[in-house]
């Protein structure tokens, strides 16, 4: 089969396709055919060896990739037999593999997608998807809310906002530069348009906070979920209405969110930081997948051909994304 061979740690250009042999499933696990493989920013960290401590080194040669969908069309033994043929989606977590054409998976990460789910999506829905509950679960967001969200054209952004939109929230959706701008438009395509209030807003034009005034009327952001941080992040934070909840999910800009505790007093802020907690993962994944399922959720993907990882990690590493970005084994 085809596979993407990490062989070193370095550039973009150390993610290879080779032939290697067909991997056989042990004991409580499946084989994969892989339809798509997410890619996500911590590949990236694995691939250039600077990964958090609490992240495993991984052993080289390695085949990246923690998120896979496909069909199954191998059972190890002690393996319930029913999850052959079965369309499933599963986190494999630091076992990686999942960027080749057959991936192993332990039947305990399984999860069952119904036919009208694309792979694409499932694979969106089973990391940065579960990380979008996880980020609803503290956000407690209603209807009454103003949710104003940095990096909306990225894979978590994108899910959040789409969460927050099909609640009935009002959701004011940031993006960086022109082409972003159609994936994030389009980010409420799927829900019902006469209850949808949304505003897609550039976040390179420094006018975007007027812009988003001169929207709202009287009303201000209640709620900022804000995984981008930098310059964009706190020009975010100044919008906020009195008494507004702040969720920090990251810094993709590469400067954590500046918050003092200033902001909190005289605002009555809430700042919440939902990573590191410790959460029902299984159970996290299953509503991301349902979300998907039921059409809550229709997250917008970047495909691109399993041989082409190297260009889709360089797609993220250069703020290229338009959404989820999945790998395409050709059939
Ligand atoms: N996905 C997960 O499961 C997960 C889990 C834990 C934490 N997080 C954190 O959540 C944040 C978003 O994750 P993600 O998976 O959505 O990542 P992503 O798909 O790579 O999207 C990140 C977004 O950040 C925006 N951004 C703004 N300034 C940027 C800059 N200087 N460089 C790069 N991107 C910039 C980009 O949108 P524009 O170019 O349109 O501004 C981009 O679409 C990250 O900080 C990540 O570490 C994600």
């Amino acid at each position: 089969m085809k596979a993407i061979v990490q062989r070193e740690f370095g550039d973009s250009d150390v993610l290879r396709i080779e032939d290697v042999p067909l991997p056989e499933p042990g004991p409580g696990e499946v084989r994969i055919r892989v339809a798509a493989a997410g890619v996500h920013a911590v590949d990236l960290h694995i691939r250039q060896d600077d990964a958090p401590p609490s992240m495993p080194r991984p052993t080289l040669p390695m085949t990246p990739g923690r998120e896979v969908a496909g069909v199954v069309d191998a059972v190890g033994p002690e393996t319930d037999d029913g999850w052959r043929g079965a369309r499933v989606v599963a986190h494999v977590g630091f076992r990686s593999g999942g960027y080749a054409e057959y991936a192993l998976a332990a039947a305990s990460a399984l999860h069952r997608i119904e036919d009208t789910v694309a792979f694409p999506a499932a694979v969106a829905a089973i990391g940065t998807g579960r990380t979008a509950q996880l980020v609803w679960d503290v956000a407690l967001v209603v209807a009454e809310d103003v949710v104003v969200i940095p990096g909306a054209s990225g894979g978590l952004g994108s899910q959040v906002a789409q969460l927050a939109l099909a609640a009935g929230a009002t959701v004011v959706a940031l993006y960086g530069g022109e082409a972003k701008r159609d994936v994030v438009e389009a980010l409420p395509r799927h829900l019902d348009g006469a209850r949808v209030r949304f505003l897609a807003l550039d976040a390179t034009d420094d006018a975007w906070p007027e812009r988003m005034g001169a929207w709202l009327g009287e009303r201000r952001p209640t709620l900022l979920v804000d995984g981008v941080g930098g310059a964009t992040g706190r020009a975010a934070l100044e919008t906020l209405d009195r008494g507004a909840r702040v969720v920090i999910i990251g810094w993709s800009s590469g400067t954590a969110l500046q918050v003092d505790t200033a902001d909190l007093l005289q605002r009555a802020l809430t700042v919440t930081v939902p990573l590191g907690r410790r959460v029902d993962l299984r159970a996290l994944e299953s509503r991301a997948v349902a979300a998907v399922a039921e059409g809550r959720v229709a997250p917008p993907v970047h495909e691109h051909p399993l041989a082409d990882a190297a260009a889709a990690h360089d797609a993220i590493a250069e703020r290229r994304q338009r959404g989820k970005v999945v790998l395409i084994p050709s059939d």
